[in-house]
């Protein structure tokens, strides 16, 4: 089966490599101007001339990246059986849609309003700070990712700075959840409707970008696991979704959870699963888009994984300690951009945690690494 890509960056790349083994061969299509996967064949086009050419190579289409032009994808769905859907993309990408889904679902989520100018932002930030709100962050609907596109305002008169900074139409406004942790679910719907659930991964952030994913948590009760496979086994069904889904989450100090958005593909947050489950998120996916059986998703180990970001560190010394396993993307330094990572498994989570100290000191500027269940 060839399989094409919509994106052609490290997702596709990982993607990729775990499809040869099952027999899989790949065509990337980049609409970016940057492509990366550096495997298979990658057509860059910006402008959809060369899609028919694309098309006449594979036997059904998938993606990578969500900040896909719709049209485009529309056209690609007209001619192959694309997973996951058009419908499923157009909602990921726009966060107002993708808000009101949740509300339909009646998945909670933190108080939000929309705007559409500086005065509006002014006064949703003052309402919902009234309703209680330490504070508020502003996103615009399209285009996000890595924390780009947001604002936090801690008073109403940082509005129009806001405004001018986001650079947006629209924005959607959230009162800031002061969460105890974040998580996320990742879950994966094949073609006949079966569903299978990774353990929730915990995830932190630093300027907005993710640093590191631990999974599975020995503090997670069965009642939240089974809360959040609540949740996105509903918006999997209501998309009628084939593939792999993502949905991240704040945990409240009374342990709810709330959903803060998703992603209709193989996430940062998931990339545990290559070295700490059964079967990896991106063969997983692939098995479902091709329906074919889904494989177990259970953890095999602790595992943590630690994202590499601007500067490559000392990747020899990393490979010297014991556990570590390193995914290099292939790209080249440059501040606040994905170079790889490195999945860390031990038999016990203290010394995961050793181990993950022990990396962290070989990456120039990474956080301290810290867990709420360890
Ligand atoms: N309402 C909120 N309250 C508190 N923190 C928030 C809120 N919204 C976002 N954040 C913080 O900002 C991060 C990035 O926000 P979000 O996930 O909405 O955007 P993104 O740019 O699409 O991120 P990514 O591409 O990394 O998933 C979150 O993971 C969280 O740490
Ligand atoms: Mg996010």
């Amino acid at each position: 089966m060839k399989i094409g890509v919509l994106g052609a960056g490290q997702l596709g790349q990982m993607l990729a490599l775990s499809g040869y083994p099952l027999g899989n061969r790949f065509s990337f299509f980049d609409t970016t101007g940057s492509p990366s996967a550096e495997i298979g064949e990658t057509i860059c086009d910006q402008t959809g001339a060369r899609l028919t050419e694309f098309l006449s190579q594979v036997d059904l289409v998938t993606y990578e990246f969500e900040h896909l032009p719709l049209e485009l994808v529309k056209q690609v769905a007209h001619h192959k059986p694309l997973f996951p859907s058009v419908e499923a993309l157009g909602v990921c990408q726009n966060r107002e849609a993708e808000k009101a889904l949740f509300d339909r679902l009646r998945i909670p989520v933190a108080p939000y309003r929309l705007v559409n100018s500086a005065e509006e932002l002014a006064s949703a930030c003052q309402q919902l700070m009234a309703e209680g709100a330490p504070a508020v962050v502003a996103k615009s609907i399209t285009e996000g990712y890595d924390g780009k596109g947001q604002a936090v305002l801690s008073d109403p008169s940082e509005a129009n700075e806001a405004w001018a900074l986001i650079g947006h139409s629209r924005l959607i406004v959230e009162a800031f959840v002061s969460f105890v942790r974040e998580v996320s679910i990742i879950a994966v719907r094949g073609r006949s409707g079966d569903v299978v659930f990774y353990p929730l991964a915990e995830n932190h952030h630093s300027e907005g970008i993710l640093r590191y994913s631990l999974a599975p948590l020995p503090d997670v009760t069965d009642a939240i696991q089974q809360q959040a496979e609540g949740y996105i086994h509903q918006l999997l069904d209501s998309l009628n979704y084939v593939g792999v889904l993502t949905l991240e989450l704040f945990q409240c100090a009374d342990g709810t959870l709330l959903a803060n958005e998703m992603a209709p593909r193989v996430h940062n947050s998931g990339h545990w699963t290559q070295n700490g489950a059964m079967t990896s998120q991106f063969e997983n996916h692939l098995r479902a888009v091709q329906g074919l059986p889904l494989g177990s998703t259970q953890a095999i180990q602790p595992t943590c994984m630690i994202n590499i970001i601007g500067q490559l560190g000392d990747t020899q010394a990393i490979l010297g300690l014991k556990g570590a396993h390193l995914h290099l993307y292939g790209k080249s330094e440059r501040a606040g951009r994905k170079l790889g990572h490195i999945n860390v498994v031990a038999d016990d989570l203290q010394s995961l945690m050793t181990q993950v100290r022990l990396v962290s000191k070989h990456l120039p500027n990474a956080p301290e690494p810290k867990f709420t269940c360890v």
